[in-house]
């Protein structure tokens, strides 16, 4: 069997991705990201484009410092001021590569730089040339490779080697190649330079403008690239850069048909993107490849149903591979009996197929009203639906009126034995107004003696617990209800109270207690 090929994963976050609009890091948050990319086990590390200023100095000399295995880059224009920064910069670094840079596409080169194409070659021979004396790593870009002419584009990589490039970096600044023409591509410069992927690091570096920049960097890899250039959660200029994490997964996933790896330490990679995350203030949107919020997370009841049965029907990467727990069976509306009883189960509750029966008609009736429906929710549904006191009163219906000029009203209708009995009142406050509509239908005088409301679970639409104390029949009894409407958790606890008061008159009890 053929030896597969190490894939080089240079990490350019501290750089191309800083460059995000508002993601710029301060010396020690860039130091605590190249720590975490160190730990991540990245090959490069490009640190920054030293000649921005000062502080961008400071921030790699720190890095250089710390951060020792891997090699730690700088970015350089072709000018005096952006080298001597360089080197500044990576004075104290162990192992270390400029990273120079020039556009070549006939674009840039008249709009841009005003500069012939002898113009280019002049320049980034001296450039190359000067930098040997200080560096043994030597990274080479043509800017805006994909929109060059391709013979001239060869040529300034065959210049840029001769002048001793190590390494031939191919960017698609703009985002505008796709597979098959970046492949094509990366096959041509290989075949004029056939150093390039051997003696000599051949790089790719892909923007997503056309969300291709991951699907572009594979191509270019399955054509001979031996470096891939990419940011963690994907970010950098404009739509950003490759991802690494959706790079380095695809490889590892897809080993079966990949002639390559990588050295990147998959666990790490969760945490590498909360990290950066937080530091950038770049938020990961929910449904991102890998990272994303959803990435591991199940809400279909046919999807659920499969995972619980064998991960593997709907999910290609196990979520501990790359430092999750587990992964998410998210209960909602989409849900099915088998996910909700393995919930139940993972919350100690052995319900029987009746019980089960009844929590699960209210977790769906609950699912409607609410986004979510958390571990806490679904303790109240069990509570309320299995206990051994019997529904005397129970409710079928209510509506509440409630505006600023307007005395509050309620209309409440109530199933008693089989039979359906309506009422309706005013009152001080909605709840007021539920309450004497709900002494009129029963019948039954009682005393509040106190009422609390909580908010079980979070979120706006989180489940509030009404808990009543009342005096009904000289005993005092406990009422608890729980909803999204307060207003109706209210009622059922209310009901839940007169509920037990029917239940301990039935089992003929001791004269006063607390029930
Ligand atoms: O996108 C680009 O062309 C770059 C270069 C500096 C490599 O970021
Ligand atoms: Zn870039």
């Amino acid at each position: 069997m053929k030896k597969k090929r190490k894939i080089h994963i240079f990490d350019t976050t501290l750089r191309d991705g800083e460059q995000s609009p508002g993601a710029s890091l301060t010396p020690a948050e860039k130091l605590k990201v190249a720590l975490q990319l160190e730990r991540l086990n990245v090959d490069v590390i490009e640190a920054g484009f030293p000649a921005a200023s000062p502080g961008e100095v400071e921030a790699i000399q720190k890095i250089s410092k710390q951060v020792k295995k891997p090699v730690i880059c700088g970015l350089a224009r072709m000018v005096k001021k952006d080298v001597e920064a360089v080197k500044k910069a990576l004075k104290f670094a162990q192992n270390k590569r400029i990273h120079v840079f020039l556009a070549t596409s006939q674009i840039h080169r008249e709009h841009k730089l005003h500069k012939t194409k002898q113009e280019l070659f002049d320049l980034t021979t001296k450039y190359i040339k000067d930098c040997r004396k200080d560096f043994d790593q030597i990274e080479f870009s043509p800017e805006d490779a994909c929109r060059t002419e391709r013979k001239f584009l060869s040529d300034m990589v065959k210049a840029a080697i001769k002048a001793g490039a190590t390494s031939i970096n191919i960017p698609d600044t703009v985002g505008y190649t796709v597979p098959q023409e970046f492949k094509d591509l990366i096959k041509y410069l290989i075949k004029n330079n056939p150093q390039l992927g051997k003696k000599v690091v051949l790089s790719v570096h892909c923007h997503n403008d056309l969300g291709l920049a991951v699907a572009n960097s594979l191509a270019a890899v399955s054509a001979g690239a031996n470096q891939v250039e990419c940011t963690v959660n994907g970010i950098g200029e404009r739509a950003g850069n490759a991802s690494l994490e959706e790079l380095v997964m695809a490889i590892d996933t897809r080993k079966d048909i990949m002639d390559c790896y990588t050295d990147i330490k998959l666990d790490e990679i969760i945490k590498s993107s909360k990290m950066v995350s937080h530091l950038t203030g770049m938020i990961v949107q929910p449904n991102k490849a890998i990272v994303g919020r959803n990435a591991f997370s199940h809400e279909s009841g046919i999807h659920q149903d499969g995972v619980l049965k064998m991960r593997q029907t709907y999910e290609i990467i196990d979520p501990q591979t790359v430092g999750l727990k587990g992964s998410e069976l998210v209960l909602g509306k989409h849900s099915g009996r088998h996910a909700f009883r393995d919930r139940l189960t993972t919350l100690g509750f052995e319900l029987t197929d009746v019980e089960l029966d009844g929590v699960f008609e209210k977790f769906k009736i609950l699912a409607d009203k609410k986004k979510y429906v958390f571990d806490e929710d679904v303790e109240r549904l069990v509570e309320d639906v299995v206990s051994d006191i019997p529904t005397v009163w129970e409710l079928v219906h209510m509506e509440t009126r409630i505006a600023t000029d307007e005395t509050p009203k309620a209309k409440i209708k109530l199933r008693v034995h089989g039979k359906l009995k309506s009422g309706s009142s005013k009152g001080d406050g909605p709840v007021d107004a539920c309450y004497r509509a709900l002494e009129k239908i029963t019948g039954i005088k009682v005393k509040l003696t106190d009422y609390s409301i909580n908010s079980v679970t979070s979120g706006k639409d989180a489940l509030g617990e009404v808990r009543v104390k009342m005096k009904v029949q000289g005993k005092e009894v406990i009422g608890r209800g729980s909803s999204t409407d307060v207003i109706e958790a209210s009622v059922q606890a209310y009901l839940r109270a007169l509920n037990k008061i029917a239940a301990h008159i039935a089992k003929k009890p001791a004269k006063s207690s607390l029930i």
